[in-house]
This record gives C-alpha cells, sequence and structure tokens, in this order.
C-alpha cells in the first residue's frame, strides 16, 4: 500500500481563472496548458492501517496547517473512491519547484499526490479519471497529469464526472521553450484560490473575461497545430494580460504584479522590436515566463538575467505526463 509518483508544473496559455463549484472545484472556463520539465514534485504515500490520521511531510518538514487541511481532504475523496474509509496515509512530498510563489506548485503537487495514492490503494483507474480526481485537490494539477499541450474541459455535469483534462499534442510534437524567470520565491499574499473567488464575485471585468475564452482557445490551438509561434505566443500574452486585468477590478482590488514583474513585460517586448520572438505569460503571482524557440535561449538568458531585480532564469523544455517510481 505504498507508491511514489512524480508530476511536472505546467504553465497555462489560457487561463483557468474562476470556479463555477468551490467544492467540486469546477471552472467557469476551459483552460490549456504546456507541461514543464523544469519543475516537478515527487510524492510518497503509504496507507498504514495503524494510524488514525493522515500525517503529511513537505520538503522533509510535518505540515499542521491549512496546507495539511487540503491534503487531508483530497486523501479522504481517494479513500472514499476506493472505498477505505477508515485506512489513513502517511505522504511525504518534495517539491522542486518553489511553493505558493506562481510557479504552479499546486499541480505538481496534487497530480503527483493523487497518482501515488491511487496507486497505493490499487486502484485501477485511466488517465482521464485520475484527472478528474486530481481535479478535486487543485483545478490546475488535473492537467499536469498529462505531457505536452493540454487542455482542460470545464465540463457540463452538475457532479463534475466530464470535467478533466485531454491531451492536445505530446512534449514531441514541437520544441518550444519556456524561461522561468524567478524574481521573488516567496509565497504570495493572495493564493490563487482566494484571488479567482474574489475576482469572481466582484470584479465587472470578470464576464468579459469568460467570454473571451472559446475564441482564445480556437486561435491557440490552431496555432499549436500548425507550430505558428507568432500566434500561440501573441494568444497567451493577451489572455494572461486580460486575466490580471480582472483583479485590478476587484473589490478589494489587487495585483500579483511587482516593480520587475513589468520591467521583464517591457523587457521581453523590447526584444520582440529588436527581432527575438519571445512572449510572456504570468500566473498568479510575480515571477514572469517567457515563451520562445531552442534558436533565441542563449540571447535570451543573458538578457533576462541582465534585469535589475531577477534573481535566476530557469528554462524548460515540454515536459511529460505522470510517471512511477
Ligand atoms: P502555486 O502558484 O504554487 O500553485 P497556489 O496558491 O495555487 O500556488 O497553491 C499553493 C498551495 O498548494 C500550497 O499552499 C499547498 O497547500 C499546496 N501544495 C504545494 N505543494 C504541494 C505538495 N507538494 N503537496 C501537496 N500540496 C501542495
Ligand atoms: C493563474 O489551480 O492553483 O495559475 O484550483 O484553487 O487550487 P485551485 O487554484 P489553482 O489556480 C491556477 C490559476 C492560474 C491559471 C492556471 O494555472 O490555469
Ligand atoms: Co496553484
Amino acid at each position: 500500500m505504498k507508491a511514489t509518483a512524480k508530476a511536472h508544473t505546467n504553465i497555462a496559455l489560457i487561463k483557468y481563472w474562476g470556479k463555477r463549484d468551490e467544492s467540486l472545484i469546477l471552472p467557469m472556463n476551459n483552460s490549456l496548458s504546456l507541461t514543464l520539465d523544469g519543475f516537478y514534485t515527487t510524492t510518497t504515500v503509504e496507507f498504514k492501517p495503524d494510524l488514525t490520521d493522515d500525517c503529511f511531510y513537505l520538503d522533509d518538514e510535518a505540515v499542521v496547517d491549512t496546507q495539511y487541511d487540503r491534503v487531508s481532504n483530497f486523501l479522504k475523496l481517494i479513500r472514499n473512491y476506493a472505498g477505505k474509509d477508515n485506512l489513513f496515509a502517511e505522504v511525504h512530498s518534495t517539491n522542486h519547484v518553489p511553493t505558493a510563489a506562481g510557479f504552479a506548485s499546486s499541480a505538481s503537487g496534487f497530480a503527483a499526490l493523487a497518482a501515488a495514492a491511487a496507486r497505493a490503494l490499487n486502484l485501477n483507474i485511466d488517465d482521464k479519471t485520475l484527472s478528474t480526481l486530481t481535479r478535486q485537490g487543485s483545478g490546475s494539477a488535473c492537467r499536469s497529469i498529462y505531457g505536452g499541450f493540454v487542455e482542460w474541459e470545464k465540463g457540463e455535469q452538475a457532479d463534475g464526472s466530464d470535467s478533466h483534462a485531454v491531451p492536445i499534442a505530446p512534449a514531441n510534437h514541437w520544441d518550444i521553450r519556456v524561461a522561468a524567470v524567478v524574481l521573488s520565491s516567496n509565497a504570495k499574499k493572495v493564493l490563487s484560490r482566494e484571488g479567482m473567488k474574489r475576482t469572481v464575485e466582484t470584479s465587472p471585468f470578470y464576464s468579459s473575461w469568460v467570454d473571451s475564452i472559446p475564441n482564445d482557445l480556437n486561435q491557440i490551438k490552431d496555432g499549436i497545430k500548425n507550430k505558428d509561434f507568432e500566434k500561440v505566443g501573441a494568444i497567451a500574452e493577451m489572455n494572461c494580460l486580460k486575466m490580471h486585468a480582472t483583479t485590478l477590478a476587484a473589490n478589494p482590488p489587487f495585483s500579483y504584479w511587482h516593480d520587475t514583474t513589468m520591467a521583464v513585460m517591457h523587457a521581453v517586448q523590447e526584444l520582440r522590436e529588436s527581432g527575438i520572438s519571445a512572449y510572456f505569460t504570468i500566473d498568479a503571482g510575480p515571477n514572469v515566463k517567457v515563451l520562445y524557440l531552442p534558436g533565441d535561449e542563449n540571447t535570451l538568458k543573458q538578457s533576462l538575467r541582465e534585469i535589475p531585480g531577477v534573481h535566476d532564469v530557469i528554462v524548460s523544455k515540454a515536459g511529460q505526463g505522470i510517471s512511477y517510481l
């Protein structure tokens, strides 16, 4: 009753931002991401008959706060699915990604937890079912079950049974790269969950955001299929700016950006004017991810590192889906 799984994070090119059902984690809109090979989580789950509660260690430290509750609630769900309600687990997880800083640790974290827990319980489920379960740990995590380009279909059913990820194109379809520009690895003040809730409830821009998604998705899928980098990059950048615009109009208003976030955004736009094809996207955090093609890697890395306030630039290729160790 023990298993270890590895899952990569993913970067959303079309963002998931807002839930229609908070407890089942059902999104308002479809989203689309690229799984990244540079950032990942490994998690070991062992169910033990003598335990009277779950225990969770993250990066070798025992966790007891709301992070524990999220893990324990998820284990409850998966235990229930397996029909083993009274079986508790010891969980050890290692993040090879900063936690809660906008690098999608919740995506790799819950995908690895779900996969390890399902295997430890001997659940014989396909990836679609695993993605559906994983979604209930953290929405973005359902996309990390698969590698390459992945779409999360929001689904129509009230019970969430058709809300899961589907693979769009595998990692080897197209060598598109992502530079993670690290400004801060500190935990954000407004967690993704809280930020999107406030936006749905109070931002007057929110309905325009939702209305604009189907067209963005059609365009970007077409761009991915035809390996049209300018098209994919331009849509991803616009979609990111739209998402962040909704937060500025929330009540109380907030923004995930720091001064250096804006400096990096401007630098990317200037690089583009000088002939380097690069586009940015930003999740719920201050750090910027820059999309580019392999030939521009050295120039781009060097230019980004020179920006004052940039601590590090970590490059990723397209990553694989879940694996078992
Ligand atoms: P991020 O940008 O890192 O995804 P979120 O606000 O979405 O930030 O989620 C951060 C939360 O994800 C953490 O506070 C914790 O509850 C959870 N999390 C992060 N890593 C793991 C992990 N390895 N295992 C379980 N939960 C994790
Ligand atoms: C901006 O999946 O972290 O990164 O479902 O509440 O756990 P919960 O939120 P989470 O939200 C991710 C938001 C985003 C966009 C994205 O990854 O699609
Ligand atoms: Co997250």
